[in-house]
Parts: C-alpha cells; structure tokens; sequence
C-alpha cells in the first residue's frame, strides 16, 4: 500500500517535471536584420520616447559614464547581481536582431529572442499590462533613436541555482499575472489611465510595494511601502505616514516638479523618477495618475492651510528664545533653519520639516540621507539644491537634530536604533545617483 501511494506521488511528480518543462520551454525566435525592420512614423516615435522615459528604461539600461542604453548597470538584488541587457539596436550585442513580435515576447513574457527566462529585475510583471501598441511604440523608438552601440553585457553574478534560468518560469506561474491592464467599470476613464500607467510602463509598485521573500511584489499589500537602496519608498495608500493627507493637487505638484509643499520633494531614487521619467508625460497623463493616485489614499481634498497639523507646526517652528539648551535644536537652529524657518505660511521651496515625509516615515533613512548628502539638482525641485553636511557634522550632531525634528517638530515617537543608523548610513559611500 505505501508503495503504492510512493508510485502515484513519483508519478504525479514526473507528470508535473515534464509538464513544467513544457510550460517553461519557449522557442528562439528568428532575428531580423536591420534593413528589415518597418520604417515607423515620427508620432509614433516621439510616443515611444515618451513610454521609455516614464518606463526609465535608460535608468536601468545606462551606466553612469556609458552610452545611452548600453546597458551594464548592475542590480544589487539581494539574490546577487544582475546586469541589464544592451537595448540598443546594436545587431550583435544589443537587441538588434529583435523583431517587433520578439521585443513584444520580451516585454510581455519576460523572454529573451533567444527563448531564455529572463529575470524580474526587469520588470517585465508590469510591463505585461501595457497595450501592444505602447509596447511596439517604444521598438520603434528604440530602433530608430538610439544609437547602436556593440558592447557585450556581463554575465549576471547569481548561486546556482538561481543562476538557472528555466528555473524563472517557476516563480513566473507563481507570481506574475500576465494579463494586459484591465478598464475598471466601476471606475472613471481618469482613473483607469492612471492606473494603466501605474501599474504598466512607470511601474510605481516595483517600488512601493513590499515583496515577498523570493522577490514577488506583495500584491494584497499593493503601495504599501517598502526599502529601496536603503531609502524608504512611502505607502502610496491610506497607510502614508504624511502629517496632511495627500489630495490629488499635491501629487499632479509632486509628479510634475518634485515637489509638493506640504510633504516634501522626490529625493534619492524618486528623483530621477520624476524627473527622467513623469513629467514627459502630457498633462492629462499626470492628472490621471493624480486622480488615482489621490483615490488609493483617501482623496482628500480640503484646503490644507488649515488642518490642525499645519497650524501646530508653524507655532513649533517658531524660534525658541531657549534653544540654545537642547544640543539638536541648537544645532537645527544653527545648520538648518537659515533655511528651513518658517513664515507664516509654509513655503515648498525648503520643505517644512515638521510635516515632511522624511520626518513623519517610521524609518530615519530618507531624512539621514538628506542630512549627509543634501539634495542634488536633479532631485526634488529642478535647479534647487541643498547642501549636504556629511563632512560638516559628525554623526552625534547629525543624531541630534534627527531626534530634535522627529520629537519636537514632527511630535512622533522616537526612531529606535537612530545613532546607529546614523553611524551605518555616514560609513557607506554617498548615494549613487
Ligand atoms: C529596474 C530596472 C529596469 C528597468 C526600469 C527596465 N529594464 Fe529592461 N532589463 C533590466 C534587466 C536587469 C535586464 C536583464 C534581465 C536578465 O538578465 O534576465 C533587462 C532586460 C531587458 C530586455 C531583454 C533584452 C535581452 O536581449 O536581454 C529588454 C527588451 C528590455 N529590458 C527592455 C526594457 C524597456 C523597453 C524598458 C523601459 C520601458 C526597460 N527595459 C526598463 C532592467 C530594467
Ligand atoms: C526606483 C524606485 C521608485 C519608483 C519606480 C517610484 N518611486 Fe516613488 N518614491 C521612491 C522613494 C525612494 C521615495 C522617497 C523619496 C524622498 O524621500 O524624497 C518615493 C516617494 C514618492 C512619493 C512621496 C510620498 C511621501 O509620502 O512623501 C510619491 C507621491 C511617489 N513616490 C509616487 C510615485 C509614483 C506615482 C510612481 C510611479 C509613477 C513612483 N513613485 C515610482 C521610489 C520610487
Ligand atoms: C542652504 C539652505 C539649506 C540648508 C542650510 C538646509 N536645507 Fe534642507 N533643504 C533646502 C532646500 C532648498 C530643500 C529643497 C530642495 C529641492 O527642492 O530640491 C531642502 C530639503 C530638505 C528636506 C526635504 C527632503 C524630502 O525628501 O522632502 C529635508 C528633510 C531637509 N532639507 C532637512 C534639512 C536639515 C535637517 C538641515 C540641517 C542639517 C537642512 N535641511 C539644511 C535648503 C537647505
């Protein structure tokens, strides 16, 4: 009798092998050489250039003193690196050889032309939400734009297994919902675009939404927030710490400039987000991306000028004739309020810190790395900087204003582990940008 069931089991398991195996095999496809491929029309390039840069295709695709789209930026992803593809239409090297309906399988199935897996630090789970005349839009741009450049890409740094490809159709079948984006009814066209772009070519959720311990994004938990090369990407629903409820005003401000007075600006990995990417999108694209955005965290639409919490923090922000008493206050005084003091009214140009993002997250990073690196021209507001005080303040001083801003102007509780988090963020090298 054991025996028998041992049969049935082995058996069952075999059926399931081969029939994964046929499941995950996918057939190369046949390479077109470049004087074949279609001539495409200048609108519908300018609409891929579009796509691609709300798809920051180039972030991921160019290394910092590489040509455009050569590809070799490495990914840290926590399984080993993985280095992005040459998407330029270089024939040998580059994804030249692709043919419209090859890019297509690419960006839709996460195969490559030659029929390999290809890995989600692509992400390809979001990609498979865009309409294919988005996805042959940006070909057409690619194959007409970029500029061909023949270098080989790496080999990815992954332990076996995980180095074995077949093996991502497994994790495919478990976690990828390859349908295309689906019109919500119940919902207004507004809406639906935003979420279309959201969820499709900008990917906000690769982001924003924690994931599971072999990498799949949450998707119960959508927007919930999660870590990003050591910065906290906000919860983009109900759950965002913010001290003033975002409304659909603040996030068209936040995705067309960087900038939203009344939580802050797009720092560390949300500036190039913003600013390679969103904001070519038309307005009406931004404003959809705004309605949904404002719908998932509660859509809230009063004046803000008003609310409690901003009527607390101008009477905090007041210079305190005693500050001099509290080694964080003195300090914030001194470093920081030459140019964060407040007015009557808050100003978006330097953030009021006592509503800000970074002050209100549960996690001290964003506001850390701020401290010790400032914020760059093309982070937050375009053409706006703010100095970096990492070889001006040692990590106790920077510990101290943290505390002082967390405790007596955001008035939440204590960040636990701050001085060595402080200490761990001021050793490793300034953010990469
Ligand atoms: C978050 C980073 C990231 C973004 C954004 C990104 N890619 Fe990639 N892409 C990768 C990585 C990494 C690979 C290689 C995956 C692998 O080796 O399995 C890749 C591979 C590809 C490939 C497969 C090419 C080949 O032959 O290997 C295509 C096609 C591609 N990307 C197109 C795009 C396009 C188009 C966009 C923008 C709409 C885009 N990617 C945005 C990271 C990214
Ligand atoms: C590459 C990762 C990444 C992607 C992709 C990304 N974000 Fe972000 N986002 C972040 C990080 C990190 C922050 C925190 C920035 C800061 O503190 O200045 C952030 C901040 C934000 C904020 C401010 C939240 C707050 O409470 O202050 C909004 C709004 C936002 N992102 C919206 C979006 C939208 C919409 C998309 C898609 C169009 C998107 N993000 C895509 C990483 C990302
Ligand atoms: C020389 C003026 C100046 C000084 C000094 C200064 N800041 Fe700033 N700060 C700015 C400006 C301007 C911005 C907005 C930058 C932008 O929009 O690109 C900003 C932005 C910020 C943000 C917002 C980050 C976000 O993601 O929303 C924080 C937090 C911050 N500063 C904290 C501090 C602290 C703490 C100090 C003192 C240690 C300080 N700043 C000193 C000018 C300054």
């Amino acid at each position: 009798m054991i025996k028998r069931i041992f049969w049935t089991i082995t058996a069952t398991a075999a059926v399931g092998v081969v029939g994964f195996g046929v499941y995950a095999y996918k057939p190369a496809m046949d390479p077109v050489a470049a004087q074949d491929r279609p001539a495409f029309g200048p609108e519908v390039v300018e609409q891929g250039r579009i796509l691609a840069a709300a798809g920051y295709c180039s972030e991921c695709h160019t290394t910092a003193d590489g040509a455009p789209y050569a590809g070799n930026y490495a990914m840290e992803t926590g399984f080993g690196t993985i280095y992005a593809s040459n998407l330029t239409p270089a024939m040998d090297t580059g994804i030249g050889a692709y043919s419209v309906e090859a890019f297509r399988r690419a960006m839709k199935e996460g195969v490559d032309i030659d029929g390999r897996h290809l890995f989600p630090a692509f992400p390809y789970d979001h990609f498979a939400k865009m309409s294919d005349e988005d996805v042959d839009a940006i070909y057409a741009y690619i194959m007409t734009e970029v500029v061909p450049v023949e270098q080989e890409t790496r080999e990815n740094e992954l332990p076996f297994p995980l180095n074995q490809r077949f093996l991502q159709a497994g994790w495919k079948l478990l976690f990828v919902d390859f349908d295309e984006y689906a019109f919500d009814d119940t919902q207004s066209e507004d809406w639906n675009r935003g979420a279309y772009l959201a969820e499709g070519v900008a990917h906000c959720g690769a982001c924003h939404t924690p994931r599971n311990p072999v990498g799949a994004e949450i998707a119960s938990d959508q927007y919930g927030g999660a870590q990003i090369d050591g910065w906290t990407a906000p919860a983009l629903t109900a759950d965002n710490a913010s001290a003033v409820p975002w409304s659909t005003a603040d996030f068209k401000s936040y995705l067309t400039d960087g900038v939203s007075t009344y939580h802050g600006i797009s720092a560390g990995p949300m500036g190039p987000v913003v600013h390679a990417g969103i904001r070519e999108l038309p307005d009406e694209d931004i404003n959809a991306l705004s309605v949904y955005l404002g719908e998932r965290t509660g859509g809230n639409e009063d004046d803000p000028a008003t609310s409690t919490a901003i009527v607390s923090t101008l009477e905090r922000g007041r210079p305190d004739p005693q500050y001099r008493r509290d080694a964080g206050e003195r300090l914030y005084a001194t470093a920081c309020a030459s140019c964060h003091y407040n007015t009557a009214q808050i100003e978006a140009g330097r953030p009021d810190l006592g509503i800000n993002s970074a002050t209100n997250l549960d996690t001290p990073e964003n506001l850390i790395h701020v401290i010790l690196d400032g914020v760059s021209g093309p982070e937050g507001i375009e053409g706006v900087v703010m100095p970096g005080f990492r070889d001006a303040l040692s990590t106790t001083e920077i510990t101290a204003i943290a505390a002082y801003l967390r405790d007596a102007r955001a008035g939440q509780p204590a960040w636990p582990d701050l001085s060595e988090t402080v200490s761990r963020m001021a050793e490793s090298a300034a953010h990469a940008e």
